[in-house]
Parts: structure tokens; sequence; C-alpha cells
């Protein structure tokens, strides 16, 4: 739960997280990670928009429901998505509140600093856990003209100081800091009581967190701040391109891929006896338990 992250700050042992999109990624996740973030960026990352602006509600529901379904331990966090909070407190609650019942998540995330301490105050107050997410904020692209790292002069501490403050105030229990220098985020951290969870903000944060698709080499254009702990782009690429070697020179599938005939009995096409084999899997098949968080 939120408050058990909360609570991390100062243990000495860094926070762990990553964003997930889907079910599979975030149960493998779920065994590593304190947290894990169904970020607005699976706009850009699984769904080809140029950044997270155009993300409707809908879309951060359906991939926080499949999240919530993979993880049993981490604390699943939902990004509201650009348009969904800035309204009014009043307007925030609405959607928080949605996702909440909707996708059984623990908490949901959302950008800005001073401007948003009011709202974070409000949806604390009535139950609603929020993560805050400070510094370069992807939803503002269109103002700050482009992905850029924020708070290199130090004249623009002052700024993102506050913010972090202001946040931690009004009663966030953690904040992302994205694409900061080192230096301000030594600051901030040592400054508030909540834990600071970097993303291009240096070593000096309390955690750490990567979008999961960069830093597995699925991207195709990651970010300075990213260090690709795996090549599953390639991989990918070799399954795939292997496949259509095979199918193309039949050898793909064998009779080991095929069903054998049973008995004596005539043959019934594959797809009906296919589709009766699944019915039946699924008839004995135990319900879920809810999520455990
Ligand atoms: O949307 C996202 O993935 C995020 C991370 C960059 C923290 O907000």
């Amino acid at each position: 739960m939120a408050p058990d992250i909360a609570a991390m700050k100062g243990r000495g042992e860094p926070i762990v997280a990553l964003t997930a999109y889907h079910a599979h990624t975030a149960a493998i996740a779920d065994r590593y990670c304190d947290f894990l973030l169904v970020g607005d960026s699976l706009g850009m990352v699984m769904h080809g928009y140029e950044t997270t602006v155009p993300v409707p509600l809908e879309l951060m529901i359906m991939h926080g429901r499949a999240v919530v379904r993979g993880a049993k331990h981490a604390l699943v966090v939902v990004d509201m998505p650009f348009g969904s909070y800035e309204e009014s407190p009043a307007v925030a609650f609405r959607n928080c509140a949605r996702v909440m019942k909707e996708t059984d998540c623990g908490a949901v995330k959302i950008e800005g600093g001073r401007r948003m301490a009011e709202t974070i105050h409000y949806l604390v107050d009535r139950g609603i856990p929020v993560m805050s997410h400070i510094g370069l904020t992807p939803q503002s692209v269109n103002v700050i003209g482009g992905f850029k790292a924020q708070g290199r002069r130090q004249e623009q501490w002052a700024a993102i100081e506050e913010d972090a403050q202001q946040v931690a105030d009004a009663g966030a229990f953690g904040i992302v800091l994205e694409a900061i220098t080192e230096p301000l985020a030594a600051r901030i951290t040592q400054s508030i009581p909540i834990p600071t969870i970097g993303i291009g903000a240096s070593r000096a944060c309390d955690g750490q967190i990567l979008v999961m698709e960069d830093m597995l080499g699925l991207s195709p254009r990651v970010p300075r701040f990213v260090k690709k702990f795996g090549k599953v782009g390639e991989v990918i690429e070799g399954a795939i391109r292997a496949y259509a070697e095979d199918v193309r020179s039949r050898a793909f599938p064998t009779p080991e891929h095929t069903y054998p005939m049973q008995g004596e009995g005539k043959a019934q096409p594959v797809r009906a006896r296919e589709r009766v084999g699944a019915d039946s899997a699924r008839a004995t098949k135990k319900p879920k338990n809810p999520s455990s968080k």
C-alpha cells in the first residue's frame, strides 16, 4: 500500500519501480519491484503516439486493470492522463475515484508541483493516495517546447524545490523527479519527508523508476538517462525472422505441433475440438483471488 512506500524513506534501501502496461510483464516485475506504475507513457510505448497528451482515461483504466491482475505484491500506481485532473479538485476526485474503483489500483500519480498542491490535498483528504511528478512533466511538453531536462541552471532550482515542498506538504506519499540534475535531486531528497523516485534524476534519489520497454531494449529511441538491461527487441526480431523462414520453407509446423487422431473415430475439424478443450479447461479453472493489496 502507499504508506509502505512512504515508510521506505530513510531506510537506506533504494525503492525499485518500473512501468508496466500488461498482466504478464507485470507479474514478472512484481517479483522484483516495490511498486509498478501504469504510466501514461503507454501512449507512446504501446500505442504509437508522439506524446502522452492524447492518452484517454479509458486506456489507462484498461491497462491498469491488466497490471493489477498481474501484480500480487507490488503497489500499483496508475497515471492520470492529461485533461483528467487539472480543471478542479472535484473533477480530479471524480476521475481518480473512477480509476481506483475500476482498476483496483492502490494509488494514482498526477503531474505538476505547486499548481496541483490544492488538488493533492483534496484527493488525499478523501481517501486517494497520490504520487506527484515534477521536473520534466511530459504532459506539459507543448508548453516546455520538448522533452527537456529541467533545473540545469541554478536560478531554476528554487521553483522546483518549492514544487517538491508544496506537494509533500499537501500529502503526496512520494514524488517522481524526472530529468533533473543530481545536485538539485540531492537537495530535494534531503529536504522533504517523502521518497523521491528518480527517472533521469541521478542516484541521489530515494528510488529509481524506468519505462520497462526502454530498459528491456525494446523501444526504438530512448532518452539519455536509460540504461538498457536487455536486448529484447533483438530477441523478438530473431524469433519472428525464424518463424517466417520456417513457415515459408514448410519446416513448421511438424507432426509434433499437430493433433493426432484419437481412437478409431472419424477426425473432427481441429477448430471444433479446440473449442471443446478450451471450454472444459475454463470450466475447471478455479476463480482467482482478488488483488491482495
Ligand atoms: O508515464 C510514465 O511512464 C512516467 C514515468 C516516466 C515516471 O510517468
